[in-house]
């Protein structure tokens, strides 16, 4: 049988207290919903896959505007979770079964999904439910002498004994499609909050004698709901545990791994070494023998085999040539191509700029749209100074240049090939290959020169 799947993502999530909609609150730098679309989407029997939306719901369509994959449907009012539902009714005219997953509830595997699918006999009416140390906020279940479902009541809803109920309702409710319309409309705002409730569905159902199914996860916190921010850091935290804990089990080593945050992809090669607190983003590849230092933040990178990132340098949209070291506190910025066995040391700032093999800028720089041969030798302090005040020029610098410490360079301007540029010099013109160019005034000293002395004056 065929799955439709409805993902609920109308609510505005006031629990977070932030203008962005829940549904878009990031878990590992992707949207809380993406997580949820991305289990959705490994589901074989998944014939359709609809969203409603409400609260925001221009801002949620356009973060998914590339998957054309998606039916929309909106809840203009968030008059609760049985009324959103009946929203996606329309595109439900074909529907076999339906799943209704929370657009809040993130970490849940497709293959959970897909135990609770099999485990779920046809005509009825599935339901996760789970055990959790703390079910506050969550719906409880309330079950009969047999143990069979009877319902879920919410918590605002609940008397103090069925409060004590540690059983809860995860929010993930697997429904037959026929009787579906009839529930939803006979379901009434009659509760603490006013709302049409989905979870009243269960004891419809079970009125007319639909079997109720309750599947229980073995492990709820895969089905934590997100409300507030502290929810949401202990969702990221799961997430990012378990994700560590497959890329060490395919070989990466790392010295924490509670203090690794990886958004987005990493692929690594043989013997890699991460240090604690650091960052990766995007999409990161390591070659062979990588290692990085703590606080180190990498955003779409490519770096090749035996580099060495030292602590707190941090790299973007950047790639780093074989035996290249970076840092310690370096600033690598987009477009930077670092060659193999360079350096680049504390407080350099590279962006646009390509550092040829084995060249050197080992100490307080700034480099920007420049192109450095290989072999040179940047001195401690040295400027390219790429801006007018209106537009960027490149400064070009050929092999074995060596430019002396605090040296600025005023682009556009080149300087050729084995040139040494003393120390202090401001160059705005070319300089040629070899010899030694400097713009420094003479230096001269004055004999006993007396300072200035202070004298005594009233005050
Ligand atoms: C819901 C369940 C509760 C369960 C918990 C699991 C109901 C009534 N309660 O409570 O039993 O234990 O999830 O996490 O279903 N939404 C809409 N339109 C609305 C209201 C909500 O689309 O009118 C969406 C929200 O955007 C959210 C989801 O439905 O993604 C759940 O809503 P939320 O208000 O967070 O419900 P909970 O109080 O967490
Ligand atoms: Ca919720």
């Amino acid at each position: 049988m065929t799955i439709d799947v409805v993902i609920l993502a109308a609510g505005k999530g006031t629990r977070m207290r932030s203008p962005l909609p829940k549904v878009l609150q990031p878990l590992a730098g992707r949207p809380l919903l993406a997580h949820v679309l991305a289990s959705a989407r490994q589901l074989p029997e998944r014939r359709q896959i609809h969203i409603v939306v409400g609260y925001a719901a221009t801002a949620v369509r356009s973060a998914f505007a590339q998957d054309g994959d998606l039916l929309w449907h909106e809840q203009e009012e968030q008059r609760g979770t049985g009324d959103a539902v009946r929203q996606a009714l329309p595109g439900l005219q074909h529907a076999e079964r339906v799943l209704v997953l929370y657009g809040d509830v993130p970490l849940l595997r497709a293959d959970t999904l897909q135990q609770f699918i099999h485990s779920t006999p046809a005509n009825a009416l599935g339901l996760c439910t789970g055990l959790l140390p703390d079910p506050c906020g969550y719906g409880r279940i309330l079950r009969g002498a047999q143990a069979e479902v009877l319902g879920i009541r919410e918590e605002r809803d609940c008397s103090s004994a069925e409060r004590a109920v540690a059983e809860v309702n995860l929010g993930i409710l697997l429904l037959p499609a026929a009787p579906l319309r009839s529930w939803l409309e006979r379901l009434q705002p009659s509760n603490a909050q006013g709302e049409y409730y989905l979870t009243d569905v269960v004891a419809l159902a079970r009125a007319e004698g639909v079997p109720v199914h309750g599947h229980r996860l073995p492990d709820p916190e895969e089905a934590l709901g997100v409300n507030d921010p502290a929810q949401l850091a202990a969702a990221e935290r799961y997430y990012q545990r378990q994700q560590v804990q497959e890329l060490m089990r395919a070989g990466l080593r790392c010295a924490d791994p509670e203090r690794l945050d990886l958004r987005g992809t990493l692929q690594f090669g043989a013997d890699c070494w991460i240090e604690p607190n650091v960052i990766i983003e995007g999409k990161v590849c390591l070659g062979d023998r990588v290692r990085i230092g703590a606080g180190a933040i990498l955003r779409d990178c490519e770096i090749a085999a035996d580099v060495e990132i030292l602590p707190y340098s941090l790299l973007e949209e950047a790639s780093i040539g074989a035996a290249a070291r970076i840092g310690p506190f370096a600033r690598i910025r987009p477009g930077s191509l670092i060659g193999a066995h360079a350096h680049v040391g504390n407080f350099v700032e590279t962006k646009k700029t390509i550092l040829g093999e084995g060249s050197k800028a080992n100490h307080l720089s700034y480099l920007g749209d420049a192109e450095i041969g290989r072999g040179v030798n940047i001195g401690a302090g040295v400027i390219t100074c790429n801006y007018d005040g209106v537009h960027k020029h490149r400064t070009l610098i050929g092999d074995q240049v060596f430019v002396g410490s605090d040296t600025q360079l005023v682009a556009p301007v080149a300087i050729g090939s084995g040139a040494t540029i003393g120390a202090g010099s401001t160059i705005t013109r070319d300089v040629p290959a070899g010899g030694l160019t400097l713009s420094r005034s003479p230096q001269k000293s004055i004999p006993h020169w007396q300072g200035p002395k202070k004298t005594c004056t009233p005050s």
